[in-house]
């Protein structure tokens, strides 16, 4: 696997990837890797025939208060594990290389970027999908693979790649969880043991929920009822939202009957975590659901 830090040096890589019809994947991630990154590795090895992944803790998508200074870098065990998962090149490039003096220019998805996260994190959007922006234009790759579990982040970056015309696709993978529920996340080290099993909350509040919906309950209200109820019980979760929203708008749905998600951010002590469940009719106009945890 070769180390590459220089955009100059990734450009001319990928422009001769292109040149000989290899089909081109790209895994951007901030490290830290764990399995859900690996599974996005996965499918790329898959359905391409050069896969490149990025490890970028990219300070632009972190708040002033926020955990930019002590986000998890572990980029010596993340290389092993990219090399062990076969891809072909790491771009890991210093913050001057992405943002130069003088670096002036952003992208900003309006209206999707200001609800949940993005109220809760002002100018985080902005940051994502600038870097993810410029990470597409450096490697032009065929597909480009994004993790579920940030789902709103998925969904702003597909709508970009719409808006701007790019020629990427944007390949959105299912959610990764450890055996008690928890979703896979970079965050999770920073949980200690009792705040580790407070953590399956966010899981165990989906699953309540996933029942009701599964006994016949629409009703958003009532939902959203039974999701605080089985939050409010852990004494170490407080919660930043618990909504059920419509996939395409993210806006909030009354009843529920096209695809939607259930979206939660949960602290668990000082960690911020975020869950969702995707909903969708088992066919167009039926009752019946399917669930993707
Ligand atoms: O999901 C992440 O790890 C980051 O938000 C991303 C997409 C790599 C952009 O920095």
């Amino acid at each position: 696997m070769e180390i590459i830090h220089t955009i100059a040096w990734m450009k001319e890589q990928a422009r001769q990837a292109r040149a000989e019809n290899r089909i081109v994947g790209l895994v951007p991630t901030m490290g830290a890797l764990h399995r859900g990154h690996l599974a996005l590795i996965e499918r790329a090895k898959r359905e391409c025939s050069t896969v490149i992944a990025s490890i970028f803790v990219n300070p632009k998508q972190f708040g002033p208060k926020e955990d930019f200074s002590k986000y998890p870098r572990t980029f010596e065990s993340d290389k092993e594990k990219l090399e062990q998962a076969g891809v072909d090149s790491l771009l890991a490039p210093e913050a001057a290389e992405i943002y130069p003096q003088g670096f002036s220019s952003y992208v900003q998805v309006d209206g999707l970027s200001e609800r949940l996260e993005g109220r809760s994190r002002p100018g985080h959007f902005r940051g994502v999908a600038t870097v993810v922006m410029k990470l597409l234009q450096i490697v032009q790759p065929n597909f480009a693979y994004f993790g579920r579990k940030d789902a709103q982040q998925s969904r702003i970056i597909t709508q970009m790649s719409r808006d701007l015309n790019l020629d990427s696709e944007i390949v959105v993978c299912p959610i990764v969880r450890e055996p008690d529920g928890l979703a896979m996340s970079s965050r999770n080290a920073y949980l200690n043991a009792e705040e580790r099993k407070a953590a399956t909350v966010l899981h165990r509040a989906l699953d309540a929920a996933k029942n009701e919906l599964a006994a016949g309950v629409r009703d958003a209200l009532q939902l959203q009822t039974t999701l605080r109820r089985k939050l409010d019980c852990e004494r170490l979760a407080t919660v930043d939202y618990a909504e059920i929203i419509d996939s395409e708008s993210f806006e909030p749905v009354v009843r529920l009957s096209e695809p939607s998600y259930i979206v939660l951010a949960v602290f668990i002590g000082k960690t911020r975590l975020i869950d969702n469940l995707y909903i969708e009719p088992k066919a167009p106009g039926s009752d019946e659901l399917l669930f993707h945890f």
